[in-house]
């Protein structure tokens, strides 16, 4: 396990190119984090850095968001209002997952039985005013 601590903002890119040079060949990447710890605004930084030109935003009508990067579609999923797996059926997520495309991944903890096996974890806590990051690596 790496642990990573963030202590300001303006360490995200550097960040951000850790955490995409860390997955290797994984695409699907999980961020298991209480609310407001910087899921989301590490998505952004991600996305930025894949040549993503469209804003990003946490998907509020829909459950995923579909941007443009440099190499292919990339999917931001938010599943914190997901009912239940079914909804995640319905919206095929499985499409995504197994598409090789990056999807980066809010609240997985809410479709524990269906993440794939080799997704790419990231655990951030927040300790006082910092956000400490565990990685499964
Ligand atoms: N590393 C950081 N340092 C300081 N502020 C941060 C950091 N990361 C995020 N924030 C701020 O915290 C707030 C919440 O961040 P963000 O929306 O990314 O959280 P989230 O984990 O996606 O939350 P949610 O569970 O609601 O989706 C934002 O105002 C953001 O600017
Ligand atoms: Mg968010």
């Amino acid at each position: 396990m790496k642990e990573i601590i963030l202590k300001q903002l303006s360490q995200l890119p550097q960040i951000a190119s850790q955490l995409l040079k860390l997955a290797g060949d994984k695409k699907v990447f999980l961020f298991e984090a209480p609310m407001g710890a910087g899921k989301t605004t590490i998505i952004k930084e991600l996305c930025k850095q894949l040549a993503v030109t469209e804003s990003i935003t946490s998907p509020t009508f829909s459950i995923v968001n579909e941007y443009t990067g440099e190499g292919g579609p990339i999917y931001h999923f938010d599943f914190y209002r997901l009912k239940n797996e079914k909804e995640a059926y319905d919206l095929g997520y499985e499409e995504y997952f197994y598409s090789g495309n990056y999807c980066f991944v809010e609240w997985p903890q809410k479709i524990s039985s269906l993440l794939p096996e080799d997704a790419f974890l990231i655990k951030i806590d927040l300790i006082d005013q910092n956000r400490l990051l565990k990685i499964d690596v």
